[in-house]
């Protein structure tokens, strides 16, 4: 070969060691190879000027010499695409060490667990769920209900009015939802209503303007005081323990006659005397009764041809005791800390 293309070679050699990545890589092949300015093709390029003797000795060692070079480029090239993949997946290698990425996980708020359980409860004793507004009128909420108009509880002193003319108020317990199935269904019904319930209370450990009930409505021919009992009691030891005893009170309620208060034996002390039952043995968690005949009359029901029986049952009363939470407005606070522990 030529000297001056021996150089060529040697100077090439040289370069070759200044390649590090795809970046010099290209950057030394168009120093040689670049059509325009490459080394070679103006050595190619120059072919015309070289005396016609010498021509074929010249074309010969031009090929040689590009041949080397475009021969050791290819192999250059594969070898810095080896490199960089290297180096890509170090660089983006994942670091199984590093901690995951934390998602919040949402629960259900403590009184809508219990809510459920005691839904379920009713459903698989064949109950339907029954839903009605939390704004109700005065007749659905008191008149049909057999409230008389001198009533406590018609007191602005005890209820959320929301009309100037005390027709409309948020309701102050889940009875209404009552006098709405019956009036649009007839009889027989059997129905269980969850919702929010509102009383003018000053909040303590016990007492919360707003609270959560379900009434049980059930109406049918031959419906009575033993079919009541029965339901509570199974009720009962469903939702705390099988030994759980219920006890019926007579109390009075305006919407049914006769009316009970109902207690179950004490879930902490099965009922020997402790500081939750106040030494009584027992724990006060619904009111029930049978369904007044005046409140069948304004609802379009025969009392002659029907019974039923009635019952309005605190949940949060009952969350309360199933969790041992001390203070009802625990569950109105919003406080995470709280909430995620259920
Ligand atoms: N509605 C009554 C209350 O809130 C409870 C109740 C319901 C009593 C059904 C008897 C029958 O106190």
């Amino acid at each position: 070969m030529r000297p001056d293309f021996e150089d060529i070679l040697i100077n090439f050699k040289k370069d070759v060691e200044g390649v590090k990545d795809i970046k010099s890589f290209k950057e030394l092949r168009d120093k040689y190879l670049s059509k325009e300015k490459g080394i070679i093709p103006n050595l190619m390029k120059k072919i015309k000027q070289i005396p016609r003797e010498e021509k074929p000795e010249y074309g010969k060692d031009v090929n040689l010499l590009k041949g080397q070079i475009t021969n050791f480029l290819n192999d250059l090239e594969k070898k810095i695409e080896l490199v960089e993949l290297e180096r890509k997946s170090q660089s983006e290698r994942i670091d199984i060490s590093l901690p995951g990425i934390d998602f919040f996980v949402g629960s259900f708020h403590p009184v809508k667990i219990v809510e459920k359980e005691i839904c379920n409860i009713f459903e698989r004793m064949g109950y339907f769920i029954a839903e009605g507004p939390e704004v109700e009128n005065d007749f659905n909420n008191f008149e049909a209900l057999n409230f008389p108009d001198d009533h406590p509880a018609r007191d602005a002193q005890d209820t959320f009015f929301v009309s100037e003319d005390r027709y409309y108020l948020l309701r102050t317990h889940t009875s209404p939802v009552q006098i709405r199935t019956m009036k649009r269904y007839g009889a027989p019904i059997k129905i269980i209503a969850p919702g929010k319930v509102f009383r003018r209370d000053t909040p303590d450990p016990t007492h919360s303007p707003i609270f959560h009930q379900i009434e049980g409505l059930v109406v049918d021919k031959n419906i009575t005081m033993a079919d009541l009992k029965g339901t509570l009691e199974k009720f009962a030891r469903e939702c705390f323990s099988a030994d759980t005893k219920i006890r019926l009170r007579p109390s009075f309620f305006p919407f049914v006659e006769p009316g009970a208060e109902v207690d179950i034996s004490c879930i902490f002390c099965k009922g020997k005397g402790c500081r939750i039952c106040k030494n009584s043995g027992w724990i006060e968690i619904l009111g029930a009764g049978m369904v007044h005949p005046a409140v069948f009359e304004k609802c379009g029901i025969d009392s002659e041809k029907y019974s039923g029986f009635a019952f309005g049952l605190g949940v949060d009363r009952i969350t309360i005791l199933k969790y041992g939470i001390p203070d009802i407005r625990l569950f109105f606070e919003n406080d995470v800390r709280f909430l995620e522990q259920f």
